[in-house]
């Protein structure tokens, strides 16, 4: 079976790729533009496998994606490749816009082309997997609810817009055009390899620069955590299983508070790279200005994969913190190149018309009922 990967550079992309390519029954493709957060020492490890190669282009080519589908005879495109960052999205919007939605129309037209090219066994196998987001469903109150595949999307950011719109427009293609598509919506990865203007990564590697460890505004903002490599396992799942024309959410089952996450890093870093002193980490923690329009909370409902595809995540958050802390306690020769050339730490997507939502103390359990209608219990 042959893969195109697209952001095979970036975060999960790279994990995918390293995933796929250890099964010698795949050929794997990275298309990837190489962005500020595409890097090809995440592919190291596979770098020189016989079924593996790399190839630098931008989704919106729709000719040089036809031309690589074609040569590569490719059965299935699992397309990863956007703008990813919520922050970089409140300062420069026309990124996302250009990437994640011009880019998912595009490659959607190549495709399309190639894949009516086909023979109609091909045809048949043939799947098109667009990687989303648990953010296109919105805000989700503090006391309750879950996203469900049916969840109605309402995005916050233009990050989660953009996505939005790329979910649309591969639906579209599938009913209008007939295209096996399958699509895909996670919660918040985290592990190796993780570009450090996210959450856990910066906060690791300010934590060893002994550098502010800015969590915004009071903290309370509740995300679930899913380790990369089994989001990995759960999209080969998807692309090779899953049925044309469905969403599957995937999640950690692990919600946890942005404080939470700082805390347990810092817990962790204190026995493992104990700071000089006797000081403790966590005095490094500082409340910053909120992320204008900052969703309260995610949560995800994975019990379709599970009960589709046999999925559920190996890793529970605490065990996959610690390995995420212990990678990059071994690995500055891959974040130190990255915190010196590209990205220091800097806040980013401060914004100054911030719309700003009710924190746990201001609001009432009766406000967020009301808020609740979008979620599913
Ligand atoms: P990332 O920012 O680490 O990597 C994105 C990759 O896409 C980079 O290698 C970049 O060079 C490449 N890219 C960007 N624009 C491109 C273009 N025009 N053409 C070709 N390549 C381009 O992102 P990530 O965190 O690995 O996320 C991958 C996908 O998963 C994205 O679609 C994202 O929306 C989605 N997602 C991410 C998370 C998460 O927690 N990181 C959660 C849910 C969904
Ligand atoms: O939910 C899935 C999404 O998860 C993906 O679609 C995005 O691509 C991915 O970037 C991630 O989005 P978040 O905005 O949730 O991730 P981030 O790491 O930027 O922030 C996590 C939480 O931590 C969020 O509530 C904002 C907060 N935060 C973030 C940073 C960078 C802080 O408190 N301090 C920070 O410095």
């Amino acid at each position: 079976m042959n893969f195109l990967v697209t952001g095979g550079a970036g975060f999960i992309g790279s994990a995918v790729c390293r995933h796929l390519c250890a099964n010698p029954a795949y050929r794997v493709t990275n298309l990837d533009k190489l962005t500020y957060a595409g890097n090809l020492a995440s592919l190291r490890p596979i770098e020189n496998a016989h079924n593996y190669r790399f190839e630098q282009a931008d989704i919106r080519d729709e000719r040089a994606v036809l031309a690589i589908l074609r040569r590569d005879d490719i059965d299935v495109v699992m397309n990863l490749a956007a703008e990813s960052h919520v922050d970089r999205s409140i300062d420069g919007p026309g990124a996302f816009i250009e990437t994640n939605i011009v880019g998912t129309y595009r490659i959607l037209n190549a495709a399309l082309e190639y894949w009516r090219g086909l023979s109609e066994e091909r045809k048949a196998g043939f799947r098109f997997h667009h990687v989303s987001t648990d953010e296109v469903f919105g805000d989700l109150p503090f006391d309750g609810g879950m996203f469900v595949e049916e969840t109605p999307y309402a995005p916050s950011s233009p990050y989660s817009a953009s996505k939005a719109a790329s979910d649309h427009l591969v639906r579209a293609w599938h009913e209008t055009y007939g295209l096996p598509v399958v699509l895909s919506n996670c919660s918040n990865n985290y592990g190796p390899y993780h570009f450090p203007e996210k959450l856990i990564p910066l906060v690791i590697l300010n934590a060893l620069d002994e550098k502010p460890l800015p969590v915004y505004g009071a903290g309370a903002n509740v995300r679930d955590w899913l380790f990369v490599e089994d989001h990995a396992r759960a999209l080969e799942l998807v692309a090779t299983r899953g049925r044309p024309g469905e969403s599957y959410n995937v999640g950690g089952n692990s919600e946890r508070t942005n404080l939470g996450v700082v805390e347990a890093i810092c817990a962790l870093l204190d026995l493992r790279r104990p700071r000089a002193g006797g000081k403790r980490y966590r005095e490094l923690i500082g409340f910053v200005t909120d992320r204008p329009g900052h969703d309260r909370r995610y949560a995800i409902d994975a019990s379709k994969i599970a009960r589709e595809l046999g999925w559920t995540p190996k890793e529970n958050f605490d065990s996959g913190l610690a390995r995420t802390v212990d990678w990059y306690l071994d690995n500055k020769w891959w974040w130190g190149p990255i915190r010196e050339q590209r990205y220091a730490g800097e806040r980013l997507g401060h914004g100054s018309v911030a719309k700003s939502r009710p924190s746990p103390i201001e609001s009432s359990p009766a406000g967020y009922a009301a808020e609740s209608r979008k979620a599913t219990t």
